[in-house]
């Protein structure tokens, strides 16, 4: 079995970004791979720094003889954009897995900031009514033709396109899921598949942190923050962390950030400034968005990267050339769709997520779990800063 073979992409300045998605998301391009595809692959690579075996497709016993699956399960449906009260908890049609495709029972299913922009209407979904939520995990109930090897009871995982894992059960492409490793349990694959993956694309691949940069995490005791700054500080970089309260503050500096701003209190462009004796950080990782872009930018040094890939705040405001040019800035609005657009893409990011859970350098922070009928209430405190580490809604 090979180890993983890292893509040591050099970096690269992406198009400038517009400030907004275009319509329809990107997440709704076509899959690349219609292909059915058996599931029974074992990852084809291992994380370099994973101590643990490689991953198998799991059965879960109890799950192994389902019963006959019902069209209609509980789920979170809105019919128009707007607050948390828009979620409504109603039956979900989810119907039978057709060629290529998998139903899947979902055991536990992550809370991400990008349904709430979904759900606001901030990005565009297919169509209203519809089902948020795009990541989960759980055990295949059915599968659909054309699929080969031993599916019904496997444990997978998921993120991304399609939406849908607010639900009991959901209807899946075979091809965009990934077996789970035995030392994981669901809640813990929930809350990685998506925040873990874009950790690793944004710190591998977007712009690649090796031992003696100085960072930036914005936003370091988040769901996604929380692991860039643990990963981070592995791969030998100086972790700058900002967060909102002492409680956070905390966390992030058991996450390893060497210095941590409480940006409510502390003025982050000069404490990063102070911090790097006016030189600047390599990189920010910027997920606020409009509170902290421009300030993001200050704290670069020369020929710095900007990669703002959130906005929690809101949108950024437009950007004008002359911004980047006072200090040859690169800047790059990536999304992990456009990261994980091949499956051996999806395999080796998946694959070097869970060796390093495995190993230990990542611990994940499943700091607060809802149930799915209450996911109104957890997106609201989401929304209002209430939580850190990961949120993940049990059906
Ligand atoms: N580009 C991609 O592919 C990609 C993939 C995954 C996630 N993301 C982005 O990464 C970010 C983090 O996602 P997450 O799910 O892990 O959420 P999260 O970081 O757990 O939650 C957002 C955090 O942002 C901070 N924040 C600062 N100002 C805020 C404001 N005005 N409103 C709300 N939060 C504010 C808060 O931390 P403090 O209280 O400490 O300030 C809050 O806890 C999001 O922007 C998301 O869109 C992007």
């Amino acid at each position: 079995m090979g180890f993983l073979r890292l893509r040591l992409q050099s970096h690269r300045l992406l198009p400038l970004p517009s400030q907004v998605f275009p319509l329809p998301h990107p997440l709704f391009y076509p899959c690349q791979n219609p292909k059915p595809i058996p599931l029974t692959c074992n990852y084809p690579i291992q994380s370099t720094r994973s101590r643990g075996g490689i991953p198998q497709l799991r059965a879960l016993a109890t799950e192994a003889v389902p019963a006959p699956a019902p069209t209609m399960v509980k789920g979170i449906t809105v019919h128009e954009h707007g607050g948390p009260e828009v979620l409504k908890w109603e039956d979900v049609e989810i119907g039978e897995p057709k060629e290529g495709e998998i139903r899947v029972k979902n055991k536990a299913i992550g809370l991400n900031f990008i349904d709430v922009y979904f759900r606001k209407g901030v990005y565009k979904p297919p169509a209203l009514p519809f089902t948020p939520g795009m990541e989960a995990a759980g055990v295949v109930t059915a599968v659909g033709p054309g699929l080969t090897g031993k599916q019904v009871g496997d444990l997978v995982a998921y993120a991304g396109a399609p939406m849908g894992s607010y639900a009991e059960e959901q209807i899946l492409p075979a091809d965009k899921v990934v077996p789970v490793p035995s030392s994981i349990d669901p809640i813990t694959a929930a809350s990685i598949m998506l925040k873990g993956m874009t950790a690793q694309f944004l710190l591998r691949r977007c712009f690649k942190v090796e031992p003696g940069h100085t960072i930036l995490v914005q936003a370091a005791a988040g769901g996604v923050g929380s692991l860039l700054s643990q990963w981070a500080s592995a791969l030998g970089a100086t972790v700058i962390g900002t967060v909102s309260t002492e409680e956070k503050a905390a966390q992030a500096k058991d996450d390893g950030c060497h210095h941590v701003i409480i940006n409510k209190e502390e003025d982050f462009v000069a404490r990063v400034n102070e911090i790097t004796s006016g030189n600047g950080v390599d990189v920010v990782y910027d997920s606020i968005g409009k509170d902290t872009f421009e300030g993001s930018l200050a704290c670069l040094k020369t020929r710095g990267y900007m990669v703002s890939f959130g906005q929690s705040s809101g949108t950024p405001d437009p950007v004008p050339l002359s911004a980047l040019a006072v200090k040859s800035l690169f800047l790059t609005r990536p999304s992990l769709m456009q990261y994980n657009t091949t499956r051996d893409e999806l395999l080796e990011s998946a694959g070097e997520v869970f060796g390093n859970v495995a190993s230990g350098v990542l611990r994940v922070r499943v700091n607060h779990t809802y149930p799915l009928s209450q996911t109104a209430q957890a997106q609201a405190d989401l929304e209002s800063r209430k939580t850190s580490g990961s949120v993940v809604l049990i059906p």
